[in-house]
């Protein structure tokens, strides 16, 4: 990001006290951020507040200076421009031409990429106008975020809501390096927790959200990987992954297993059930007359440990090991038992590393002895650093 020229677009949704986050990162990054607003933005946060937080002042008017043209100014200097939120009313205005007031006029004559993030009532994004809108901006290239799915400023709930600025960022830092490094490599992924039956209506599980793997599989697709995604939840993916869905460590063992021979790399980001009932009930469990219940355990196959023992010269293997205790300990343990390449090791218990968070500590150990740790970062961020670490270790 450092030295680039994001021109950040803010139209009059709801959504736009969040872009005050965005542009906060995005200047965080190292990047020149220029905010335009649209007068029914300024109804909802001042431009001094974009001021302040991308330390530039903010553009609202066309024709404020007689001695510029702040629209080709300001177009012809981006190296993006991303508009958040974008509301019903600028896509409608980008899809046909109009320019109207400063930054409708500017997007017109950019030639950088540009990123929309809609964001709207549920029953206009729906609307067939709309999507027809936003289609002939996808034919003319602009490049869509969002919206999300959720509750509405409107109060009804439904696909509509701004993509998170987080997303966003992510988004922009894609589009602004673009790299394909990870072409013609396959990679197999799995997220998610197991579940292991007890009976018809219960199971043993655990707390994995499945987000690290979701995580993986997004950046190594987006960085030209063939990947293939073996989890027990269903999140959005990258199109083009390959998606399969399994819910016990039996079933996630014999897809793995099937899928590994052909792979370059193989993440298992998965928490996989150790143990799991030793007989599983046809029937439901009735308490009936009962002061406690007990469930015999048998183990489950280590699918990680399999993986290792057949393991391919050229190919990387890469573990998780969450922990609660002796973390370099442990993962250097599992690291060795399993024969893998690199292990990525988090302590749980640490705040903003535990299940279901969207960012991770972690501390990358490798089969040659070296470790590298990172600071609290996204999900989507330690993906594209193990991404990076294991591209090093196939190139010696
Ligand atoms: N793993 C696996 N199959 C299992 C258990 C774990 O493939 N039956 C994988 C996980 O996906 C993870 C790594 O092994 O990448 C370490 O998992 P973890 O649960 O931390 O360790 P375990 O080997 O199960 O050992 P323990 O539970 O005793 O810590």
């Amino acid at each position: 990001m450092q030295g680039k020229q994001i021109l950040v677009g803010v139209t009059g949704g709801i959504a736009c006290y969040k872009v005050c986050d965005l542009v906060s990162k995005l200047r965080q990054k190292g990047a020149d951020v220029h905010v335009v607003m649209t007068a029914a933005a300024q109804e909802l946060v001042t431009p001094h507040t974009f001021k302040s937080l991308s330390g530039n002042p903010v553009s609202t008017e066309l024709f404020y200076d007689p001695k510029s043209v702040p629209h080709i100014n300001l177009a012809d200097k981006a190296d993006l421009v991303v508009i958040a939120p974008a509301t019903a009313n600028i896509i409608a205005k980008m899809a046909h031409g109009i320019a109207d007031d400063l930054l409708s006029t500017l997007v017109l004559a950019c030639k950088c990429p540009i990123i929309i993030a809609p964001a709207m009532n549920v029953n206009m994004y729906s609307n067939p106008i709309v999507q027809e809108n936003l289609e002939k901006l996808k034919i003319a290239g602009v490049k869509t975020i969002g919206p999300n799915s959720g509750n509405l400023a409107c109060g009804t709930s439904g696909k509509g809501r701004m993509a998170e600025p987080l997303e966003i960022f992510h988004f922009v830092e894609e589009v602004l390096h673009n790299k394909k490094d990870l072409e013609g490599r396959k990679i197999l992924i799995s997220a998610g927790g197991t579940r292991e039956p007890i009976d018809p209506v219960r199971y043993i599980g655990n707390r994995s959200s499945g987000k690290m793997g979701y995580a993986l599989a997004n950046a190594a697709s987006k960085r030209g990987a063939q990947v293939t995604l073996v989890t027990t939840i269903i999140r959005d993916v990258e199109p083009g992954i390959n998606v399969i869905e399994v819910e016990t460590a039996q079933e996630m063992h014999d897809e793995i297993l099937s899928q590994s021979c052909d792979s370059d790399m193989i993440i298992m980001a998965a928490a996989v059930a150790d143990f799991k009932p030793k007989n599983v009930k046809n029937e439901k469990i009735k308490k009936l007359e009962k002061e406690g219940l007990i469930i015999e355990l048998e183990r489950t196959p280590d699918i990680l440990k399999s993986l290792g023992k057949n393991k391919r010269k050229d190919q990387i293997l890469i573990g998780f090991a969450a922990e609660t205790q002796n973390l370099a300990e442990n993962a250097l343990e599992k690291l060795k038992k399993k024969n893998l390449d690199m292990i990525v090791a988090n302590d749980v218990t640490c705040e903003g590393a535990g299940f279901g968070s969207d960012t991770n500590i972690v501390t990358i150990y490798d089969k040659r002895g070296n470790q590298k740790e990172f600071p609290l970062l996204s999900k989507f961020e330690i993906s594209n650093k193990i991404l990076d670490y294991a591209l090093q270790m196939c190139s010696g």
